[in-house]
């Protein structure tokens, strides 16, 4: 599904240009659930914004499916990212002024659906996340985990096929860091998602089926398989 080929980022800043990612290869099939742990400053958030195709490499190509991410245009990108990816920010990112439906609704905007359809779309992926009782709540007015549960929505109501997820289970309790966990994995193992979170906690990356480590910028498998199981009869 994807395959990143010798991939480089640099950033150029006022004190000197900083290296983000070092020739990172790396190739993930279709489906797999991949962790990303690693210091901070170590390129985790940097790499899942070039499989976000929200940045541009510096140097080197990141294809998903058949499509090289690298060098197409910005309108064709906006379109993949739109009807392909999910994203859930490190943070919540989620707009103070809209309600949880409105919020969840924003990503249905650039596919053209009628507004009803966006309506029901975006009620059903609140249901699915368990907040059907808030739809219309302001981000303010939700707890962080719930606040959470909405950027996850919103990440998914568009059905993508990858869901990036950063850090999705940083600032919440063990309690609910596992809902949360659980909801991705059963979302994973039922609707055949490639699901790649990063983060710094060793309980959530054990789930996953791959992980992999990335410091200064540069990639390693870590040994360990996670718990998470799809349905075989599901493959
Ligand atoms: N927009 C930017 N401009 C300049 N430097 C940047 C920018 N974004 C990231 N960097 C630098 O690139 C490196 C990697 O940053 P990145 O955000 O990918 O780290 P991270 O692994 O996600 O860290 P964390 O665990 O703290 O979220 C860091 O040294 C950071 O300072
Ligand atoms: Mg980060």
């Amino acid at each position: 599904m994807y395959e990143l080929t010798n991939l480089t980022k640099t950033y150029e800043t006022k004190r000197g240009t900083v290296s983000a990612l070092n020739n990172v290869s790396l190739s993930i099939p279709t489906g797999q659930m991949v962790a990303i742990q690693g210091p901070t400053g170590g390129g985790k958030s940097t790499l899942l914004q070039m499989l976000g195709a929200l940045e541009r490499p510096t140097s080197g190509t990141v294809a998903l499916s058949e499509n090289l991410l690298s060098g197409m245009p910005d309108a064709r990108l906006a379109d993949i990212r739109a009807r392909t990816i999910g994203f859930v920010f490190q943070g919540f990112n989620l707009i103070p002024t809209l309600t949880a439906q409105e919020n969840v609704e924003t990503a249905l905007a650039p596919l053209g659906l009628s507004r009803t359809e966006r309506r029901r779309r975006a009620t059903e992926a609140l249901d699915t996340v368990g907040l059907s009782e808030r739809l219309a709540h302001h981000p303010a007015e939700l707890s962080g985990g719930q606040q959470q549960r909405v950027a996850i929505a919103r990440a998914l109501v568009k059905e993508p096929s990858v869901l990036l997820a950063d850090e999705p289970t940083g600032n919440l309790d063990e309690q609910t860091r596992d809902e949360i966990m659980d909801l991705l994995e059963g979302l994973w193992r039922d609707q055949g998602l490639t699901l790649i979170i990063v983060t710094h906690d060793s309980a959530v990356a054990k789930r996953a089926e791959r992980r992999l480590h990335l410091k200064h910028g540069a990639v390693s498998e870590k040994k360990e398989h996670g718990t998470a199981r799809r349905n075989t009869a599901q493959r």
